[in-house]
């Protein structure tokens, strides 16, 4: 069966009104499946209407490539643990640009062999590869930043910013001089210093700003794909493309307004994990107190209102569901239990709503920052589950901090404050948590999930 090009192009139109329809989906926890599920048809469905389509003359290659991808991503997505989501991600975005330079490339040289070459179509090749390019290698560093293989701190040299510049400028130009000229030459050159871009790009930018650079790269690998549209003389790409490109962007600046940066700042300040360890080995010395499960329990027990933040420990110790029966057993004793969750706590946006929602905790319980600050300061407790930087009232406090101006979840405000982590160790920047000093505040030692476990024994243990 071969699709007709109204048919397809009728096919098309629906997907993206189905891509369209899972992004606003995905607005909202509430309606995220519905979202997902939309995304899901209009991807099987433009698929299968290309894969229909006319051009497609053998479909050996083409089955073989679909299963071997499915096998391996159904294999990464059964075995992938929740707080590697975020070097999946740039994983993923590091092949589309590959795919991206790839495609371009195999464009070139079929279309120099049909002698079918011209300087629009070359010009779309640049755009391919270079943004495919940048996006590939910068994917991949980021990769390797956030998975330990390379070192998360801030690489820095002087004459950095000039040297990119540098590399920027004379890869556009070969990029214009190919599209002129269809130069084998300046092709190659282009692609590998697009390739370096990549690296000298991402290298220099420090691992708390991963999640606006994942981000941004998510965008970059949406142009990168819009851009193969135009080169494959594809629509839906095209606007697929537009749509990745578009909302990578809008999230990189709803990040930034988050912490209280510019796009370049983030990309051209770099702030990371300097003296992490030492920030923590200071901490212990002056002196912290320390609570027990008892304690915390003394507290929340008859408590009005306990506002819980959870943060990228809660994720590592798998926390959530404890905390949904610790949730249940306060409210069957008329506590009012509330979470409060900061734009970037955790390691990627949406990380804490997920895992909430995976443990069936309802969305009327969960706010925002901006909802839940106020509210600190009618607090009984504030429980901090494995967040650290979040709460740090560093941002507000010390100009000379780099987290400096970031907007925090106001904790500090409670009448106590029980922080659930295992050491002195500060949280993601490295930055030390002044928050630890404050005389309402107390650490408690553990893994969280075995700590909440611990109250939940002992909220069981008192019950009425
Ligand atoms: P962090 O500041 O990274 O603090 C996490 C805390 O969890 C650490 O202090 C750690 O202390 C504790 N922890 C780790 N494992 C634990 C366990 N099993 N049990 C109990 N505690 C545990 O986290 P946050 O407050 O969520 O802030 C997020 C940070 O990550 C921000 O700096 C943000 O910029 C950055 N970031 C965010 C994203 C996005 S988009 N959300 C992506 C990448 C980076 P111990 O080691 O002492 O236990």
């Amino acid at each position: 069966m071969e699709l007709s090009a109204n048919a397809q192009a009728l096919s098309y139109l629906i997907s993206a009104i189905l891509f369209i329809l899972a992004l606003k989906g995905l607005t909202h926890p509430a309606s995220a499946r519905r979202g997902n599920f939309f995304g899901m048809v209009g991807m099987a469905l433009a698929i299968g209407a290309t894969l229909l389509g006319s051009e497609v003359q053998n479909y050996g290659w083409i089955l073989t490539g679909v299963l071997g991808g499915a096998l391996i991503g159904i294999f990464i997505a059964l075995r992938i643990q929740m707080t590697a989501m975020p070097q999946l991600v740039a994983a993923l975005h590091s092949f589309v640009g590959l795919a991206a330079v790839l495609v371009a490339m195999g464009t070139f040289l079929n279309r120099s062999a049909e002698n079918t070459l011209n300087a629009v179509l070359m010009g779309e090749l640049s755009a391919g590869i270079i943004i495919g390019a940048i996006t590939f290698t910068g994917s991949v560093i980021a990769f390797g930043k956030l998975q330990g293989l390379i070192s998360g701190k801030p690489v820095r040299f002087s004459g950095q910013h000039v040297l990119n510049a540098l590399i920027a400028l004379i890869t556009l130009a070969l990029g214009v001089h190919f599209a002129l000229s269809g130069s084998s030459w300046s092709l190659v050159l282009m692609t590998l210093l697009a390739l370096l871009l990549g690296i000298t790009l991402i290298i220099p930018i420090g691992g708390a700003d991963m999640p606006v650079i994942i981000s941004m790269l998510n965008s970059y690998s949406g142009w990168a794909a819009a851009a193969t549209g135009f080169t494959l003389g594809n629509p839906l790409l095209i606007i697929v493309g537009a749509l990745v490109g578009f909302s990578g962007a809008i999230l990189s600046y709803i990040m930034c307004r988050a912490m209280n940066r510019s796009i370049l700042n983030v990309v051209f300040g770099g702030f990371g994990s300097e003296g992490g360890e030492s920030a923590g080995a200071q901490a212990a010395e002056r002196g912290i107190r320390s609570a027990s499960v008892e304690d915390v329990v003394y507290w929340i027990e008859d408590a009005n209102l306990v506002i819980i933040v959870p943060g990228y420990g809660m994720a590592v110790a798998q926390a959530q569901h404890a905390l949904k029966e610790m949730m249940d057993l306060l409210e069957a004793r008329g506590v009012t239990v509330k979470f409060a969750i900061h734009p970037v706590a955790g390691r990627m946006p949406g990380h804490m709503n997920v895992l909430l929602a995976e443990a069936d905790i309802p969305y009327d319980r969960v706010y925002e920052m901006d909802e839940i600050n106020p509210s600190f300061a009618m607090a009984d407790v504030a429980l901090v589950v494995g967040a650290n930087d979040v709460v740090n009232p560093a941002a507000k406090e010390d100009p000379s901090s780099p987290i400096y101006g970031m907007p925090i979840l106001e904790a500090g405000k409670a009448k106590q404050v029980y922080f659930l982590k295992r050491s002195m160790r500060p949280g993601y920047s490295g930055v030390d948590n002044l928050l630890f000093y404050q005389e309402n505040t107390s650490l408690v030692f553990g893994d969280a999930k075995e700590t909440i476990e611990g109250i939940v024994a002992a909220l069981k243990g008192t019950g009425h």
